[in-house]
């Protein structure tokens, strides 16, 4: 659960949280932690706000921090995590909420396969599970098998992180005929958080599915393309592959 506090030198009526030093008036709602930063926060509360999902799911729940927004307002929601401890933590948090424990890439065929069989509407769904390049391109490609049958809206937590992006490239998009936008920049993310190295994190994209099938070829838009290229020069990820060349060298010293 997040803190409040008041800050020495600051109005006594200002009263912020202390993981984030946000005026708590602009969250008081969503009190549980959170993975996201601020502006995440903002676009990810405004979409979900917007569209009112009929049944959502959520593929990596940690602390509830996105889960309370969805469940608030979504009427179902189905929230994945190979973390077994998150029932005892979570479980009698929400009214709505079934959580499926286990990795996403067995539960989510079966859950999509079901979830279709029954004619059930997914509207809404976030990917933020497991984070390596393989992991993201499967729980994409898993999720997409989905036929919509209204508007379905998938948001992508950490598209600024190299790899990640390089998973969420992987989908060839223009094959789903059902997919109508895709931007991996919806949200910019941020360079070395909580001095993390010079690593890049955050950042949400987002995918727009509709029910019927697009008639023009798609573009998979990047519109922070241009920061995020001068950030990566100055980042570890750079580094490290301009170094990979190294590997096998490094590889013989270790034995
Ligand atoms: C970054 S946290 C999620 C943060 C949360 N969405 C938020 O915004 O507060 C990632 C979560 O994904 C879970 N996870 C990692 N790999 C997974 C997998 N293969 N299947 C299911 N869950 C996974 C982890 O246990 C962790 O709880």
């Amino acid at each position: 659960m997040r803190e409040f506090k008041y800050m020495e030198n600051l109005n006594k009526d200002l009263l912020l949280f202390s993981d984030t030093n946000t005026p708590a008036f602009t969250e008081i709602d969503f009190p549980l932690d959170w993975s996201m930063t601020r502006s995440e926060r903002y676009g990810f509360i405004h979409v979900l706000k917007q569209i009112k999902p009929k049944i959502s799911i959520e593929i990596g729940t940690y602390n509830g921090g996105s889960l309370q927004v969805i469940s608030k307002y979504s009427e179902k929601v189905y929230a994945i995590d190979n973390d077994p401890t998150i029932i005892d933590r979570l479980g009698n948090k929400f009214d709505n909420v079934e959580f499926l424990i286990g990795d996403s890439k067995t539960v989510i065929p079966k859950l999509i396969k079901d979830l279709q069989a029954k004619n059930e509407s997914i509207e809404f769904a976030l990917i933020d599970g497991d984070h390596s390049t393989e992991g993201i391109a499967t729980d994409i490609k898993n999720l997409l098998v989905y036929k919509p049958i209204k508007s379905l809206h998938i948001i992508l937590h950490d598209s600024f992180n190299p790899r990640c992006r390089k998973g969420m490239k992987t989908y060839n998009y223009n094959n789903n005929k059902y997919v109508h936008y895709v931007e991996l920049d919806f949200i910019s993310g941020i360079f070395n958080p909580d001095d993390l190295g010079r690593q890049m994190w955050g950042g949400l994209a987002l995918i727009i599915l509709f029910p019927y099938e697009r008639t023009i070829p798609l573009k998979v838009y990047q519109s922070e393309l241009k920061l995020y290229n001068v950030v990566y020069k100055h980042s570890i990820h750079f580094l490290k592959n301009s170094l990979s060349f190294l590997k096998p060298i490094v590889r013989i010293f270790r034995k």
